[in-house]
């Protein structure tokens, strides 16, 4: 994968040395240009939908505080160690994930079939992008609604019947998720290189920017305290172990972490980059907006009297009618669809990088030809959730409609499954001077770390994943 926008060594350099004199292992397509670079490319990967479009509907359908107080502890003390784990593992493994697992598990003098872990990454990619390119579709369409005046000064009737009509409409629904993969395709088959770092460097900020815009609204409206309380304080009596599994699911997704994507990235990563330092501030930028989100949105639920519960379609009816209040609405309204598309291009590109580069590798296509046969496989699975809105709404099985499984098995289940088997590797299986070298040396960071990585996030995934299928009993 080449993202870098730079390439700090010159390639033949790369090719006819992968060991430097030290003895370190090269990426073989060069290294980030600089720190600043990878955590912004890392932040284009864990910024996007989950964000501004998941992280409300997901708090809303379970219940407020005492999720997102869950969420944000899994953050800290599973998502963190997985996302060091991962950043540690990419560079020294210096490959794509599968290559890398396979690769360290030798070195390590363990076996080459971790490569399996990155075999699992590769597949929950393709499953993602396959319901994510739908969703980026629906932001797509919504940046020409939004644009055409539609929700100027529109109430709530107006553009909720706006919303269901749209999503009603599993053509128009399929047009926007075709253009959408073809964009990512497009993307991913030219070689990401160049014009991430810029669109990142870019976008982040101004999605920042308006989603003050919004705040401010927001807490004009007359609920912000509403909202603030809906979100902070905890009822306990809404958590089951099941929500559990959920927050913990939403702390993955939101990461991007649990699949390889970021260990990919994590492979062109200078020697010398402090890992804890970025994976913090990633983390940090990617909690500070989906929270920020979530003090946007439930003002504005509450205020209109909606159902916080409203499911998958809340920010397609709570930010248009934000949006459609404040001057300057449709201009506002506009740029916030757009730079919500770009989010969800730069996570949909990291959700496919990984396929294509071991079908690259793998059965020696092109990167154009690996794009085209990966991109056509998630796009055909995405008519799975493209219909689970209006033709097949009505046929539910497991946990609900075709989406509402897919989301389920991709998130609560192969994520966290990934994270486990990546977090145990890093920390159980890699002997201590590999893990501290990558971790610039066996200081007190390191400690905290191992002990994360060691005990806390295994052994909370695992009870978790118990918790959540009634394997353990009451009293534990
Ligand atoms: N983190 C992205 C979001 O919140 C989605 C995403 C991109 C992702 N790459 C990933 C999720 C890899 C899991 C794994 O929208």
């Amino acid at each position: 994968m080449r993202i870098a926008a730079h390439l700090a060594y010159e390639n033949n350099k790369m090719l006819s040395s992968q060991v430097d004199d030290s003895g370190k292992r090269k990426s073989l397509h060069g290294h980030w240009s600089s720190r600043m670079a990878f955590i912004l490319a890392v932040t284009g990967s864990a910024v996007g939908l989950g964000n501004i479009w998941r992280f409300p509907y997901v708090v809303g359908e379970n219940g407020g505080g005492a999720f997102v107080l869950v969420y944000l502890a899994c953050v800290v003390v599973i998502g963190m160690p997985v996302m060091m784990s991962e950043i540690l593992m990419g560079r020294r493994g210096r490959r794509n994930p599968i290559a890398t697992m396979a690769l360290l598990g030798s070195e390590e003098g363990k076996s080459t079939r971790w490569s399996l872990v990155g075999a699992m990454g590769v597949f929950a990619g393709v499953l993602i992008l396959s319901y994510y390119a739908v969703v980026g579709g629906w932001t797509l369409a919504y940046v020409l609604k939004s644009g055409s005046g539609a929700f100027a000064n529109a109430g709530a009737e107006i553009v909720t019947a706006i919303r269901d009509e749209f999503l009603g409409s599993w053509i128009t629904v399929a047009f926007y998720h075709t253009v959408f993969m073809g964009l990512t395709i497009f993307v991913v088959a030219r070689g990401v290189e160049r014009g991430l770092e810029q669109a990142v460097r870019f976008m982040v900020p101004a999605l920042l920017l308006l989603m003050f815009v919004l705040l401010g609204y927001a807490i004009m409206s007359g609920y912000f305290g509403q909202g603030l309380s809906f979100l902070f304080s905890p009822d306990w009596s809404k958590l089951t172990w099941d929500t559990v599994l959920t927050a913990m699911g939403q702390a993955f997704f939101t990461l991007s972490i649990g699949m390889g994507a970021v260990m990919a990235y994590g492979a062109y990563l200078p020697e010398e980059t402090s890992i804890p330092g970025s994976a913090a501030a990633v983390a940090l930028s990617d909690t500070s907006i989906a929270l920020l989100a979530g003090l946007v949105i439930f003002p504005i639920v509450f205020a209109n009297g909606m159902d916080p519960a409203a499911g998958p379609g809340l920010v397609f009816v709570t930010l248009p009618l934000a949006f459609g209040q404040i001057p300057g609405g449709v201009f506002f309204a506009t740029i916030f669809f757009v730079l919500l598309t770009f989010a969800a291009w730069t996570s949909a590109i990291s959700l496919m990088e990984p396929a294509v580069a071991w079908i690259m590798e793998r059965f020696s296509k092109s990167r154009q030809q690996a794009a085209i046969m990966v991109g056509t496989l998630i796009w055909a699975c995405g008519f799975g959730t493209v219909l689970s809105f209006n033709v097949l709404a009505d046929f539910k099985f497991l946990r609900g409609t075709i989406y509402d499984n897919l989301d389920h098995l991709t998130l609560n289940i192969m994520l966290p499954l990934g994270g486990l088997l990546i977090v145990f590797f890093a920390g159980w299986v890699m002997c201590r001077n590999s893990t501290a070298d990558e971790l610039g040396g066996a200081g007190r960071i390191y400690k905290v770390w191992r002990f994360l990585a060691r005990i806390v996030a295994p052994v909370g995934i695992v009870f978790v994943f118990l918790k959540a299928v009634g394997l353990l009993p009451d009293f534990a």
